[in-house]
């Protein structure tokens, strides 16, 4: 078996997780790395063991030799650096929020399918063995027919204008951030997308959201209150009560530990799995599936719904009046 060629722009934070977990993979190698700065790639390539590194990113975006490629920068560099990789037919693993908004997002998805090339959102919480525990609980009828899912990412961080986290420039802000990620819980959880979206948010000293709560109401009632925040340390489960039963999941966004409870709170299931490597491994196994079978998205991240949560995220954002630099008289 031919071994996935795999190759990472960026060298930030993520980018070093997701090496982490490609290297503990049999199936695949991580074969290049690119930075904005060859010194960075070399250092970058030395610590991993990469063979090869460059000191752009179109020069990995044309090396013959990988087959997909990670894009691990800001959110505002997601739709060039995909671009560039899509134009030059290599498969994209990209990080979320896929880009800035939908409309950036139908054109990659355009690209895509223009190219024949697989496209995927990088939403790991999706292949998590905790959120695929949950859902099997909620499929199965055990806590009875979901009424309400709350869910919250928020951390304190110091104030500092220049911060992916603050910097408009750089796409700042909880919601495309850390609000993306319950969002997707709910829709996940429930299989559907909501019929209503309410939300407010208190726009900070750099002009992005530093906090937001967001209501979305699904069919049949269903309701999910869910907020983000980069200036709070907001609670950090998940919880999904039934007409039967509560389901509690710790750091929902990075589960690997779920509860089951009835409506006393009484235990009556507990799902631990520790991650085999960082938790990363499991979407990058999925996309190695998908490369294998020749399939151009995966079913469990459809690009559709990555298009659908990136509209409801340009109403919220509409309706606070949050434009950010590069949208602005378009
Ligand atoms: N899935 C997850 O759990 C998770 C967690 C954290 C972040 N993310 C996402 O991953 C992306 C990157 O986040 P991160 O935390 O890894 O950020 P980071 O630590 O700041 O790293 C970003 C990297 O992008 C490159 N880059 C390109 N243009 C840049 C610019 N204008 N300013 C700064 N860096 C630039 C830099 O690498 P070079 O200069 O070497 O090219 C930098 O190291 C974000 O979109 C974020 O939403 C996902």
């Amino acid at each position: 078996m031919k071994k996935i060629r795999w190759g990472i722009l960026g060298t930030g934070f993520i980018a070093s997780k997701l090496a982490e977990a490609l290297i503990s993979l049999d199936d695949c190698t991580l074969a290049a790395v690119a930075s904005r700065d060859a010194g960075r790639a070399k250092e970058f390539a030395e610590k991993y063991n990469i063979e090869k590194y460059y000191g752009s990113y179109g020069e990995l975006s044309e090396d013959p030799d990988i087959d997909v490629v990670y894009v691990a920068v800001p959110h505002t560099g997601h739709k060039d650096a995909t671009e560039l990789c899509l134009r030059n037919r290599k498969a994209v693993l990209c990080e979320k929020p896929f880009t800035i908004n939908s409309r950036e997002t139908e054109e990659l998805i355009r690209l895509a399918k223009e190219n024949n090339v697989f496209l995927m959102e990088a939403m790991w919480t999706k292949f998590l063995p905790a959120s695929l525990q949950v859902k099997k609980w909620i499929k199965e009828g055990r806590i009875g027919k979901v009424r309400h899912i709350k869910a919250n990412f928020g951390f304190y961080n110091e104030f500092d204008p220049d911060s992916r986290l603050y910097n408009p420039e750089l796409g700042g802000g909880a919601l495309l951030d850390l609000g993306i990620y319950p969002i997707t819980y709910a829709t996940f959880l429930l299989d559907s997308m909501p019929e209503r979206v309410y939300s407010c948010a208190e726009i900070g000293r750099s002009g992005v959201d530093e906090q937001n709560v967001v209501i979305l109401q699904f069919r049949d009632g269903i309701l999910a209150d869910l907020s983000s925040a980069v200036s709070a340390a907001l609670g950090r489960d998940a919880l999904i009560a039934g007409e039967k039963g509560i389901i509690v999941v710790d750091w929902f966004w990075m589960a690997t530990r779920a509860r089951l409870y009835d409506n006393g709170y009484n235990l009556i299931e507990e799902f631990h799995e520790p991650f085999r490597t960082n938790g990363y491994e499991y979407e990058a196994e999925e996309v190695n599936r998908c490369l294998r079978e020749g399939l151009l998205e995966s079913p469990h991240v459809p690009l559709e719904d990555t298009l659908s949560i990136m509209k409801i995220m340009d109403g919220i954002r509409s309706s606070w009046g949050l434009v950010y630099p590069g949208e602005q008289g378009k």
